[in-house]
């Protein structure tokens, strides 16, 4: 096996690129198709300051990596989110990383900070954990990128991801959704008079997004980057990760095919659903405890807080078993049988 580039032994095969490269150039191919992706999609300017949202998990940690390379200003910002062994780890390979590079890292705890974690929210509300999980980061992140002052938040999610968000997406028929999938979603500022055209929303890219999860691991190991290799114990057998393995099914016998999938769709038909989106437009009241926008009198994150701060602490094992597909599939299992 040859590199495509200087024919030199090569270390990693790219199917869907039907080509073959040394380490050196796997990496300028890693870093060329994130230089390609911001400009493509306009993501981050000159001069920008950029806060990158790290998980300790490969794809943010390789993007920041990547970002801090090609001579961006870019800190990191990390949430603890409370999921026991998991979130530890998480955190400590986010901050050995900022460390052993001098760089920035800003911490949030939802424990610390908020007196909750995602396994109490998700007992207490008696709702998945990804769903309390997911709005959780999206109201701490976006508060950081504006309390900081950055122009712009980048997050880790990578071609596999977003292909698998717009699978389920179509699948579904989430119109509103898919008018809204895009790599670079514009900064929002809020009505003048009760805003007075300050940011409500950051603008938020994916530079990942032309790479896939393979991609992203292989980045991370030739550069040497600790990152953590388990997934979410709370995200098992979620919708998401059955749309993954789907996805991977067909890119096996049709290499490329994710690809096509997705920019086909940026290219092709994401405009067709922007109408249906809206409703993204609207300027939106602020939420009268933390000013976020909101469609109701007070976020949900606000209401959230105000549900499940300060009660007993559930651990993680204790809410993983009650749901998740793992044990819906074995219950099915068990009635055929
Ligand atoms: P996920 O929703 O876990 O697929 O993560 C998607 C992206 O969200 C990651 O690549 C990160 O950029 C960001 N992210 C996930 N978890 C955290 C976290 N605990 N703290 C900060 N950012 C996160
Ligand atoms: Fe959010 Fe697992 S990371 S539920
Ligand atoms: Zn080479
Ligand atoms: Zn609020």
């Amino acid at each position: 096996m040859k590199c495509a580039v200087c024919r030199g032994p090569a270390v990693i095969d790219l199917r869907r690129h039907n080509a073959n490269f040394c380490a050196d150039h796997f990496l300028k191919f890693c870093r060329d198709q994130v230089v390609r992706a911001i400009d493509d999609h306009a993501m981050i300017g000159l001069g920008d300051k950029v806060v990158v949202a790290v998980s300790g998990g490969k794809d943010s940690l390789a993007l920041w990596d990547v970002l801090v390379d090609l001579g961006y200003d870019a800190e990191g910002m990390t949430i603890g989110l409370g999921i026991g062994d998991y979130s530890a780890a998480s955190t400590e390979a986010a901050v050995a990383f900022a460390e052993g590079r001098g760089l920035t890292l800003h911490r949030v705890d939802l424990r610390e900070d908020y007196d909750y974690d995602i396994p109490t929210a998700s007992a207490v509300t008696n709702r998945v954990p990804c769903s309390s999980c997911g709005m959780s980061k999206r109201h701490l992140i976006d508060k950081a990128a504006l309390d900081g002052g950055y122009d712009v938040v980048a997050t880790g999610h990578n071609l596999d991801d977003e292909a698998a968000v717009l699978f389920g997406n179509v699948l579904h028929w989430h119109t509103e959704y898919l008018g809204r999938q895009q790599p670079t979603l514009a900064e929002r500022v809020g009505r003048a008079g009760s805003g007075d055209g300050r940011r409500v929303f950051p603008r938020k890219v994916k530079p990942l997004v032309r790479l896939a999860e393979r991609e992203t691991a292989a980045y991370c190991v030739l550069r040497g980057i600790d990152y953590i290799v388990e997934e979410c114990p709370m995200a098992e057998g979620n919708r998401h990760l059955r749309y993954k393995e789907a996805l991977n099914a067909v890119e096996a016998a049709s290499p490329g095919a994710k690809q096509a999938f997705y920019f086909g769709f940026l290219d092709r038909a994401a405009s067709r659903f922007a109408p249906d989106a809206d409703g993204a437009d609207e300027e939106l009241p602020a939420c009268g405890r933390c000013g976020s926008p909101t469609t109701g009198d007070v976020c949900a994150f606000c209401r959230l807080v105000e549900r499940v701060a300060g009660r007993e602490p559930v651990p993680v094992e204790l809410v993983r078993p009650r749901r998740g597909g793992a044990r819906r599939r074995q219950a099915r299992t068990k009635a055929r049988s």
